[in-house]
């Protein structure tokens, strides 16, 4: 379909953010179930609830627009979802896991928050003010979101993680010292060395 008016545009990009939030309720599921922080765990499956009705609103507004969802792919949503799974699938502490896993959300988040801001804007400029309500719910519910894994992170799974990461590292060192002191063919923990030079 051709492109030739601010009203097609927010249509384009209202279908884009719809493929964007069903890729999302996919995948979110996963990254819950890695987090290990109960609260990091509960944020996600909050906002995997939210993000469900997210879908249901940008249904609605297909309607009141009275367009159909069209089948487009978010190809930044999938880029983003699989840069999260390929955290996963690193060797990678549970404790540190949690930061990167924050990290990742809050990519997504900011994605979304960009996505939704610029199409409640659209619709505000279009006069159509039921659809940028409730486009403002979303982009409401995005921010609240993403200031929650700030809140998280910084109140202590990041310290988590380095502190975790620390004694992790000091009982590898110990571990290793005693191994040499025991044998001199010990070659230490391969895990530990370049976790010691990315903190450094
Ligand atoms: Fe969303
Ligand atoms: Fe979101």
């Amino acid at each position: 379909m051709p492109i030739t008016s601010l009203h097609d545009l927010m249509l384009h990009g209202l279908k884009d953010v719809y493929s964007a939030e069903r890729q999302l309720v996919q995948a979110m599921p996963a990254m819950a179930k890695n987090a290990t922080s109960d609260e990091l765990r509960t944020a996600m499956e909050t906002h995997l609830e939210q993000t469900k009705e997210q879908v249901t609103r940008l249904k609605q507004v297909f309607e009141l627009l009275d367009a159909g969802p069209g089948n487009m792919k978010c190809k930044a949503m999938e880029g983003l979802i699989a840069e999260g799974k390929d955290l996963i699938d690193e060797d990678i502490e549970p404790a540190v896991l949690d930061a990167g896993l924050i990290a990742a959300a809050q990519r997504i988040e900011h994605y979304e928050i960009s996505a939704y801001g610029t199409l409640a804007e659209y619709a505000n400029v279009l006069g159509l003010d039921e659809v940028r309500d409730l486009l403002e719910q979303s982009l409401d519910e995005e921010k609240e979101t993403d200031v929650l894994l700030t809140q998280l992170a910084e109140g202590g799974i990041n310290q988590f993680a380095q502190n975790g990461d620390e004694s992790e590292e000091d009982e590898a060192t110990e571990k290793a010292s005693r191994k040499k002191s025991a044998s001199k063919s010990a070659s230490g923990s391969r895990r530990a060395a370049p976790k010691k030079k990315a903190a450094s």
